[in-house]
Parts: C-alpha cells; structure tokens; sequence
C-alpha cells in the first residue's frame, strides 16, 4: 500500500490564539481580547512557505517601489491551464487590486448609470455596496432557492424572469457562492450561459473561491463554458486560498468581447493600485503554492465534517449543509429564537465573533456564518462557546 510520505506544511495543531492575537489584521483587531474571531474570510494558517520565501526576499532587496506585474499573468496562465483546464489568453488578463474593484469596474465599463444588476443572496455582502454605492447601478436580488434540508441552489426560473426585464443588463455570479458553499454543476452553468446569451445580460463571475474546491465537488470556471466571445468578465485571485487579501492582488480576465473596455477605457490608476508585494505573493502562490494548499483543503474537509458533530453536541437544533467549497459555514439557527441576527447574542453572550447573517440579504435572517480555517481545537472551543448562548 502507497502511503502518502510528504511532510505537511504545517503544524495545524500548534495554531495558538495567543499567537494569533499578535496579527495586526482586521480578524484580530476588531474584537475584544476574549472575544474568538470567527468572522472576516481571513485564515489562521501560517503562510504557503514559498509565499513567505518570496516576501521575505523582496524585503531584503528592499522591493517595495510600484507594482511592475512582472511574471504574474503568465503565473496564472498556467496555473489556471494547470487546475482547471482554462487557457487563458494572456492579453485579456489586467492586474485589479482586489476582486471588489473588479466587480466595480466591471459594472463601470460594461453597464449605463441606473441599470439593474442581479445577485443571488444570501451573498457576501460587500456586493450591495458596491453596485450601489461605488457603481451607481441598481441591485436586483434573484434570492438563492432552500430546499427543505437546507441546501440551497441557484433558481434558474426567477434569474430568467430577472434577466427578462429591459433594465437588467448585468449579473455578479458569486461561484463558490459564499456564504452558502455551494459550486455550481455544469448543468447550472449552461442554464446561465444560456440565460445570458438570449437577454443580453453581461456576466460578471466573481470566482475568488475556486482554488478552494473541496473534496467531491470540482470548479469549473465560467470561461470553460461560455463562448470565447461572451459578454462576461472573470475575476480570479489568489488571495482568498492563500490567504493575502492584504496585499492586494486580483486579476480581472476578459473575453473577446470585453477586454478591450479594461485596456483601452479603464483609468490606468486602477490597475496601478494592484499591490506589489501582492504581485510577488501572487506568483508564488500560483507556481508553487500547490502542496500547500492541498494541506489546507484536506483541513478544511475535515474542518467542515466536525462542524457537523460540534453543532449536534452543542447547538443540536442548527441546521447545516456542509460547504462544497472553501471555509464558511452558513448556520442555521432559526429555531433558536435569537432573532434576525443571532451574532448579536452568540458575541454578547459567548464571546465568539461570526458574519452576522442580515448583512447577507434575503435570506440571510436568522442565520450566521462561521470562519472554519482554523485548527480542530479553537473550532472546537468556539462551537462549545456558542453553544452557551441558549444555555
Ligand atoms: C465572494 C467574494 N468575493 C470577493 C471577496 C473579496 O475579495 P477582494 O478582497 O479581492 O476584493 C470575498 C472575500 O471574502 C469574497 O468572499
């Protein structure tokens, strides 16, 4: 019998809060010192080491002028080709800050002042604010389906009646959908590259979460499905899996159709306020960054599995579908009576931080969602302090 003889890249055990706490980062700074954070998608493994080897060195040849994007478009090309299968042609790749401004600029360069733009709540939240405030345009919520154990799906008969509407030109796909976990099939996809094509309606897929397929389920990128010249923008980063949402480095992908509006008419400040150090993360992270996230997604599969055993010893009465990807666990706890926002009372009572679920839009009343990119033991003291709350 083949073992599997590589070393793992890290301890996860010897996670320790004390140690956490040092992080200066939003995670650690919001709450109080007793207070477990288990809110923002940030995580608390120790960095990928060639991600650290490559900061580090930039450091030391002190290489912190502007970003040149050296090397990182053809890091995702292959990295891209490598994972999924999508040959991206590198002259439709343009370096974005974050994936949020991609979704602005998006909205900015392809759809007109006023026009509806259609999500799938529960959905992360910053989506709101960005249609609205930063683009200008209107949001219009297709709520994601619940079936009667708690999965949830996109609804393909309501995106249809949405996309139908003249004032509709735009559709940010949340794809892993957080916070539900869900990856969209093959089937799902078609239906929407098909609801696009016949209404016109350009598709902006937001795909942040891809990299952290987990067991069973497999990311299949809108591009792999849509025509080479669709109306639709991807954006990808390498921040979410790897953890470097601070350093600032997204890539926004076009088609045929639209990456001449991001090279010719997006202001070139934009581009510009993509990280250096996010570059260099970035190109680790996508050349060599592998072995350590399979470490990670074989935590988080495990991670996603105790979640399930915690809630039915301490909070029996949660509802749960384990996510198909990434490191967010949707919970229901509607039959709590914790009203609208049970956050609230597990923080004031139980002193663990969680996504408060009205911020997630419809949908979003009742539950709260859990950061699981953790070790086992501070997942498991936060699910036992949770449970306090209806003690
Ligand atoms: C679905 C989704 N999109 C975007 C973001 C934010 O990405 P960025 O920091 O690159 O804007 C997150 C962060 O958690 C996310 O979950």
């Amino acid at each position: 019998m083949l073992h599997d003889l590589r070393v793992p890249a890290f301890d996860v055990d010897a996670l320790d809060l004390g140690e956490l706490r040092q992080r200066q980062s939003a995670k650690y700074q919001r709450y109080e010192a007793d207070v477990i954070p288990a809110w923002v998608a940030e995580m608390d493994f120790p960095l990928a080491p060639p991600i650290a080897e490559a900061l580090h060195a930039a450091i030391d040849r002190s290489d912190t002028g502007y970003r040149s994007a050296s090397g990182l478009v053809e890091a995702l090309v292959g990295y891209a080709d490598a994972t999924w299968g999508w040959q991206i042609p590198p002259d439709r790749v343009v370096p974005m800050p974050d994936v949020l401004t991609g979704v602005a600029q998006s909205l900015l360069m392809l759809t007109a002042p006023g026009e509806g733009v259609v999500i799938n709540p529960p959905v992360y939240p910053p989506f709101y604010s960005t249609i609205r405030d930063v683009a200008g345009r209107v949001v219009v919520e297709v709520p994601m389906s619940r079936s009667a154990d708690g999965t949830h799906a996109w609804d393909l008969a309501a995106m249809e009646e949405a996309f139908a509407r003249p004032e509709v030109t735009a559709y940010v796909l949340c794809n892993p959908h957080n916070p539900t976990g869900r990856v969209a099939t093959r089937a799902e996809l078609e239906a929407i590259v098909d609801l696009s094509e016949r209404h016109g309606v350009v598709v902006i897929s937001d795909e942040i979460h891809g990299p952290l397929a987990l067991p069973g389920a497999t990311h299949l990128p809108y591009a792999q499905l849509a025509a080479e010249d669709a109306n639709a923008v991807f954006l990808v980063s390498a921040s979410k899996a790897w953890n470097l949402p601070g350093l600032k480095c997204a890539q926004l992908v076009g088609t045929s159709r639209t990456a001449s509006a991001f090279t010719e008419r997006m202001p070139l400040e934009v581009t510009y306020g993509t990280g250096h150090l996010g570059v260099i993360a970035a190109v680790a992270a996508y050349e060599a960054g592998q072995p350590w996230l399979d470490d990670v997604v074989s935590i988080l599969d495990g991670n996603r599995r105790l979640v399930t055993e915690l809630l039915d010893e301490h909070l029996p009465l949660a509802r749960y579908v384990p996510p198909e990807a990434s490191y967010l666990a949707w919970i229901d706890l509607r039959e709590y009576g914790l009203g609208d926002d049970p956050a609230e009372a597990i923080l004031d009572r139980s002193r663990v931080a969680l996504s408060a679920g009205p911020t997630f839009g419809t949908g979003g009343a009742g539950y709260a969602r859990l950061n699981m990119a953790t070790s086992p033991t501070i997942l498991h003291e936060i699910v036992r302090r949770m449970g306090t709350v209806v003690q």
